[in-house]
């Protein structure tokens, strides 16, 4: 996909190209200078830090952050001590936005002493203008903020940040641009993410996205195969598609296509043995997806599918578009067609207006439809959101207690869920050396349970059958066999 660029052989005392990807990788070229010029006077390598809040997609992100600051000569550092740091901000609930005020204060320690580091912030949290606003007024050591439609430019950015005195600012407010071929620097060389939509347009009444990821916007197939058949051929054996809302991929496209079409297609490629995707609305899931799931060897045996409350009433006013009975109707059907299917959700408890019976409605779909695996938050306020302006917000204290209820059926179903597969052989795919005992490795199963067992370096990219020995509540002991 992207083929490796000679940047040292883009002349830059031209002015630079007008196209992309062109443009930046002259800004790449630009940049080496800097950092070659500040390596050499310092008498050693430059380090930068990628660190990334949220989701998955803000994971993808920061992997062509990563493959930009590489292509560009800094080596990557753990340590938040470096001579570059780049925040890759979320802001779906208010604790993630306090996390990186939290962080800020500790780099300004760092800063103070090393006065020539950079720190740069991205992502979702700063499309908020108020969160500019704040930043600008108690945070002006920062030195670089950029938003999530221009994340592309981040080459450009760089130079600009390096030439400029004071902090820069670019956030766009949305975008219908979508550049290819920018170098990316995975974090698994044997998995990878791939984004196939940008945006979301479903505007449910609490969540901030849509305002700050912009409107529905879908890769073209074609770049969405090629970019996969770049991948395996690299080694890369599993793939997760990426989208706020994937059963409504293609839609919007000038030869539309729907999200079950592409999956057929991708599971034609070669080298490529499993595959996942996030997040699907279950307002849009299809039969034909049901029917190609089913069908498929690749296809992992794991749907996540966002339920957020179990009541109508509250539904309605989340803008989710469907009803407890439906969800439960959709539910029964896909555990009927693939009975192997692990089911994962998101549940928000304290909603504007909740009541106790509502939050009795949510406990009965968990128990009904017996989730795998469930994240349950409390409901955080988000400026700007529809339901942040209701008045019947519900107090703290009652939020947690029903929190509280909802997790314990969760964790409950949960574990019975997990213990059924004792005893059962199931294909791993090994992702690392066990964290606290080297002497095991970490794998993934289609359903996307986490199981231990003996094993070495060796075998990590690789899918092995592992013996399901013992649950351990959300995961497996397991042996190789
Ligand atoms: N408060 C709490 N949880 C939220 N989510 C999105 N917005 C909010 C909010 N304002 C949750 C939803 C979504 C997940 C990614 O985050 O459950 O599915
Ligand atoms: Fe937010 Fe709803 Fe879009 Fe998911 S589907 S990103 S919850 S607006």
């Amino acid at each position: 996909m992207f083929d490796n660029v000679d940047f040292d052989s883009i002349d830059i005392t031209q002015e630079p190209p007008e196209e992309e990807p062109a443009r930046q990788y002259y800004f790449i070229a630009k940049c080496r200078k800097y950092v070659k010029e500040e390596s050499e006077r310092l008498g050693r390598p430059l380090f930068s830090v990628v660190r990334t809040f949220g989701c998955q997609m803000n994971a993808r992100d920061s992997e062509k952050l990563s493959g930009i600051l590489n292509a560009a000569g800094f080596e990557e550092t753990e340590d938040e001590n470096a001579d570059l740091v780049i925040y890759n901000t979320c802001t779906v609930r208010d604790n993630a936005n306090q996390r990186v005020y939290g962080r800020l204060g500790v780099l300004n320690g760092y800063k103070r002493r090393n006065p020539h580091m950079k720190i740069c912030l991205c992502g979702c949290m700063m499309q908020e203008p108020s969160v500019i606003e704040k930043i600008r007024k108690s945070y002006s050591f920062v030195d670089l903020i950029f938003g999530t439609h221009n994340i592309f430019k981040f080459a450009q950015l760089l130079v600009e940040m390096y030439e400029a005195d004071g902090m820069l600012i670019d956030i766009w407010k949305d975008t219908d641009q979508i550049v290819e071929k920018l170098p990316v620097q995975r974090k698994y060389p044997f998995k990878s993410g791939i984004n196939i939509m940008f945006g979301c347009n479903n505007f449910c009444s609490y969540c901030i996205v849509p305002y700050v990821r912009g409107r529905e916007r879908s890769r073209e197939p074609e770049e969405i195969l090629a970019e996969i058949k770049a991948l395996a051929a690299e080694g890369v054996v599993e793939i997760m598609l990426l989208g706020q809302n994937v059963n409504s991929y293609g839609k919007n496209l000038k030869n539309p296509i729907s999200f079950a079409e592409l999956l057929r297609r991708v599971e034609t490629i070669e080298g490529i043995e499993r595959i996942r995707f996030m997040t699907s609305h279950p307002k849009d899931l299809s039969d034909e997806l049901i029917s190609v799931m089913k069908a498929s060897k690749k296809i992992c045996r794991h749907l996540h599918l966002p339920l957020q409350s179990g009541s109508t009433r509250i539904l309605k006013e989340m803008n989710r578009r469907y009803t407890k009975e439906q969800y439960l109707l959709l539910a029964e059907k896909i555990r009927k067609e693939i009975p192997d299917i692990s089911i994962t959700t998101d549940i928000i408890v304290g909603f504007p207006g909740e009541t106790y019976e509502d939050v009795l409605e949510t406990i009965d779909v968990i128990k009904k439809v017996q989730y795998d695996n469930a994240f349950t938050f409390q409901y955080s306020k988000r400026t700007g959101t529809p339901a942040a302006a209701m008045e019947n917000q519900v107090d703290k204290e009652t939020v947690t207690k029903h929190f509280d209820e909802v997790l314990s059926v969760v964790q409950n179903t949960a574990k019975e869920r997990a213990k059924l597969l004792e005893g059962v052989t199931m294909d791993a795919l090994v992702e690392e050396l066990n964290e606290h005992d080297k002497g095991l490795v970490t794998g993934r199963l289609s359903n996307n349970i986490i199981v231990h067992f003996k094993g070495t370096e060796e075998l990590i990219g690789k899918i092995i059958p592992v013996a399901l020995k013992e649950c351990r509540g959300f995961y497996y002991l397991g042996e190789m066999v």
